[in-house]
């Protein structure tokens, strides 16, 4: 009997502590660069004890992948990657309304980008677009060094520069959406199909045209001027490059993505991951974004957002559903697949 009474509380224990591990958990898509996703992540999991299981994916890529799953979700929190796609994911109903009690500790470009979305998403750092290239591989090639958008699209420039493809990224759909607003609808496609005539490649990640050139195996990068300036302060030989024209920037962005399953955790990481000391860990991995919470630190290697010459980006409507959809579809049509 004594037995038994034992065999009953040790299950019951069994189970509780079952549930426990099992309500202590986090499921992360995370769009920021790998090293930066896996130090929250560990973080995270030490300062709280919950486990997280983390994946990196490009901005484009996690909202496709959010939006398969939305009958299942699988995914809790999606932290970082562009703004544009995170505000898509509000407005089709994929991400869950949360006001933060760490709200107020945020700048205001923050908290617009979630104002703007019911609340479904918010802003956690922001970043100028624009373009590094390897200098030895300028001059072993002689050629000039580029200081505009119109630059790129010059004929010398030939198989020279590399982005990444719009629908997988969001650095690119950011690119994208920068011409559309420099130039106008039209002329921001002729940019772009000037611009494909001198592409080597379109990786999947934002940030791998960068990385590439840092390595010599592109002369140019588009890419967000943090990515840039990463490259360089590692030691590769990276000048980084704010168009003369002006140019776009983003708000990076966090989303709780809806019925997650759980979603007391993925409360905590929200919170926490709009603290001064979370977003201070960007400064050990060398992520030169500036923070949203006007506590924390911004690297003196950041670029300076108040030198470069910035567009008012329209996030609203860049960042909806029908122009994100519509602009991917007709770069599909009308710039992927013209010869090179
Ligand atoms: C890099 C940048 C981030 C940006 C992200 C978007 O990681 O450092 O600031 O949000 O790219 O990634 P994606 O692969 O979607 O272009």
């Amino acid at each position: 009997m004594n037995f038994l009474k034992t065999m009953v509380s040790v299950s019951v224990i069994a189970i509780a502590s079952a549930n426990a591990a099992q309500a202590e958990k986090l499921t992360l898509y995370c769009s920021a660069q790998e090293d930066w996703c896996q130090l929250m992540a560990n973080t995270f999991e030490n300062t709280t004890g919950i486990d997280v299981a983390m994946t990196r994916k490009s901005s484009g890529e996690t909202f496709a992948q959010i939006k398969a799953e939305s009958s299942n979700p699988k995914g809790d929190v999606w932290w970082g990657g562009t703004g544009d796609p995170h505000l898509q994911a509000a407005e089709e109903g994929l991400t869950a309304s949360y006001v933060s009690p760490m709200r107020d500790q945020l700048h205001p470009w923050a908290i617009s980008q979630a104002v703007s979305a019911n609340n479904k998403t918010i802003g956690i750092y922001s970043g100028a677009l624009g373009y590094g290239y390897n200098t030895d591989l300028l001059a072993a090639n002689s050629l000039p060094a580029p200081t505009s958008w119109a630059d790129l699209t010059k004929p010398v420039y030939k198989g020279h520069v590399q982005m990444a493809n719009p629908n997988s990224s969001g650095t690119a759909y950011t690119t994208l959406a920068t011409m559309m607003q420099l130039f106008g609808e039209d002329g921001g496609f002729d940019y772009m199909k000037g611009l494909h005539a001198n592409i080597n490649q379109y990786t999947k990640s934002g940030s791998a045209p960068i990385k590439a050139a840092g390595r010599g195996e592109t002369t140019i990068g588009i890419v967000f001027m943090h990515d840039a300036v990463k490259q360089a302060v590692a030691g590769f030989p990276v000048k980084v490059v704010a168009p003369a024209e002006g140019t776009g920037y983003e708000i990076g962005s966090m989303s709780i993505i809806d019925g997650a399953r759980n979603m007391d955790e993925a409360k905590i990481f929200y919170d926490w991951a709009l603290s001064a000391d979370a977003q201070n860990l960007a400064l050990q991995v060398n992520a030169f974004q500036v923070p949203s919470n006007m506590g924390a630190q911004t690297s003196d290697s950041a670029p300076d957002m108040s030198s470069i010459k910035l567009i008012d980006y329209d996030f609203k409507t860049y960042g909806s559903s029908a122009t994100r959809k519509r602009l991917l579809k007709k770069w599909d049509d009308e710039v992927s697949v013209l010869p090179q």
